[in-house]
């Protein structure tokens, strides 16, 4: 039996591997990490992470071929393939600091590998990596080989959380690169056999490792990309009266372009655009391409304005203040499905809005107060570091409630933003809540998922990205 040990059991480690477990219930598979709470969560009924499908598959394979262990040392010696899924946070001190990416807890992944083994492994790079990295590894644990040998491949994750068991059911491809020596095109075969269970041949492309690596990068900033360009496209839609919405639908029908990934909002978030782009422009930096470094980092600069565009709509709406006034916050995960708040953009929205002096109701259906509190209290890039190891402080933030119902936040408010696309803000009772609010009511719709019109004729004064202006709005004067 082939035995596969990951590291790292977060939002890829944890789904990849179930799934793995269900298409091929010939290999064992363990999930390790040296967080106890995690471990302990996978093997609960109350799973860590939130993921539509997730826990059905766990509990078919946990117990038969899926395991979830604390014992990192003695799984890592008996797997036959190593997956390193550990996070590679963006760094936060010295060389390369806020661009460059921390391979602290790779490194560490990669020297317990060393210690530990006594047979032959192939180690699979699964977390998002610089180019090079496996160079690196490779470095490490040779050095330290004791006369074994280790094949390093490169086999990125393209799956999107919320829809991350799909992703992985059907994926567009799977990309495996290697050395092209033949030991190299031998592990290569060997993971290739693993995802062949499930994934047609043809979308399982193999390149060399650098390729692999540098493929990843490529993907988020292209997608990242697409999201801040039509995001500015939404700021000349205000403008100049066109609507974004159907902006993006004319342009999308061309086939060279497409129509995914094309809806305006308050930005993107999530842990890994704003991270792996940074990433990107560092190594475009080191490698003397500061014309291409520039180029990207655009991307994140159009991120941050839209996100500053969208709190100076509500304030200037607001007649210049939000100073004690109860504001509610209908959404705070970076995306619906998933109760992950990495980067959200609901973090520097509510930020922005609290240093305006706003009092903030917050509603979102996945994601705990501890959580909400932790985001607001931290200082930039500290959170994509693991949970736990995130100091909580409840009660640092004051001025911020959080609620289990959306009714509830909206209650005596003077404004609603709506900052995650969750399907229930579009079916809320909204005559209900403005019966309930302070007038003028104003919504401000940063997924532009809520209907403007109907919203206008219950009494509304309603911002949607990139459409058509209220002329409440248009009157007032936007803040610098
Ligand atoms: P995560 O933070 O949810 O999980 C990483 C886990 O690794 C944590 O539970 C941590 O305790 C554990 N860990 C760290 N060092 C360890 C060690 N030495 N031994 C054992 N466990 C250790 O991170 P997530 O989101 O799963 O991301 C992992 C990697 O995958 C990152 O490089 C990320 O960029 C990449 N990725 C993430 C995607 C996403 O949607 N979250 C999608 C595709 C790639």
């Amino acid at each position: 039996m082939v035995k596969i040990c990951c590291i790292g059991a977060g939002y890829v480690g944890g789904p990849t591997m179930a799934v793995i477990a269900l298409k091929c219930p010939s290999i064992q598979v363990v999930v390790v990490d040296i967080s106890v709470s995690r471990i302990t969560a996978w093997n609960s009924e109350q799973l860590p992470i939130y993921e539509p499908g997730l826990e059905d598959i766990v509990k078919q394979c946990r117990g038969k071929n899926l395991f979830f262990s604390t014992d990192v040392e003695k799984n890592v010696a008996e797997a036959d393939i190593i997956f390193v899924s550990v996070n590679t946070p963006t760094k936060t001190q010295g060389l390369g600091a806020g661009r460059a990416a921390d391979l602290t807890y790779w490194e560490s992944a990669a020297r317990m590998i060393a210690d530990v083994s006594t047979s032959n492994k192939i180690v699979v790079e699964k977390s998002t990596v610089p180019v090079k990295t496996a160079e690196a590894i490779e470095k490490i644990l040779s050095f330290n080989s004791k006369g074994i040998n280790y094949q390093i491949l490169s086999n990125p994750e393209f799956l999107a959380e919320g829809t991350a068991i799909q992703d992985l059911f059907n994926p567009d491809r799977v990309l495996i690169g290697g050395k092209e020596t033949p030991d190299g095109q031998k592990a290569i075969q060997t993971l290739k056999d693993v995802y062949a269970h499930w994934v047609p041949e043809d979308r399982i492309i193999t390149t060399n490792l650098w390729s692999a690596e540098l493929s990843k990068l490529a993907a988020n900033a292209f997608l990242a990309q697409r999201i801040s360009s039509v995001n500015a496209m939404s700021a000349l839609c205000e403008a100049t009266g066109a609507d974004v919405s159907q902006v993006s639908h004319a342009v999308g029908k061309d086939t060279r372009i497409g129509s995914k990934f094309l809806n305006a909002s308050v930005g993107f978030g999530g842990s890994c655009f704003q991270k792996d782009i940074l990433n990107l422009v560092y190594i475009c930096e080191c490698n003397g391409l500061p014309e291409v470094a520039n180029y990207w980092k655009q991307v994140i600069k159009v991120n941050d304005y839209q996100k500053k565009r969208f709190v100076n709509r509500v304030v200037s709406s607001m007649f210049n203040t939000v100073s004690g006034k109860k504001i509610a916050i209908l959404g705070f995960a970076f995306k619906k499905d998933t109760g992950d708040t990495r980067e959200t953009p609901a973090i520097d929205v509510c930020k922005e809005l609290l240093r305006d002096r706003a009092r903030l109701s917050i509603y979102d259906p996945q994601v705990t107060m501890d959580q909400i509190q932790r985001d607001l209290s931290m200082d930039k890039f500290d959170w994509d570091h693991p949970v736990h190891l995130q100091p909580v402080s409840p009660g640092t933030v004051k001025k911020v409630s959080i609620v289990w119902d959306a009714y509830e936040a909206a209650r005596d408010a003077h404004a609603i933003c709506i900052l995650t696309e969750w399907d229930e803000f579009k079916t809320l009772d909204y005559q209900r809540i403005f019966d309930n609010m302070q007038k003028p009511a104003f919504v401000f719709d940063g997924r532009n998922i809520v209907n403007v019109r109907k919203l206008r004729e219950i009494g509304f004064i309603v911002y949607s990205i990139g459409k058509p202006l209220d002329p409440w709005i248009k009157d007032m004067p936007a803040v610098a």
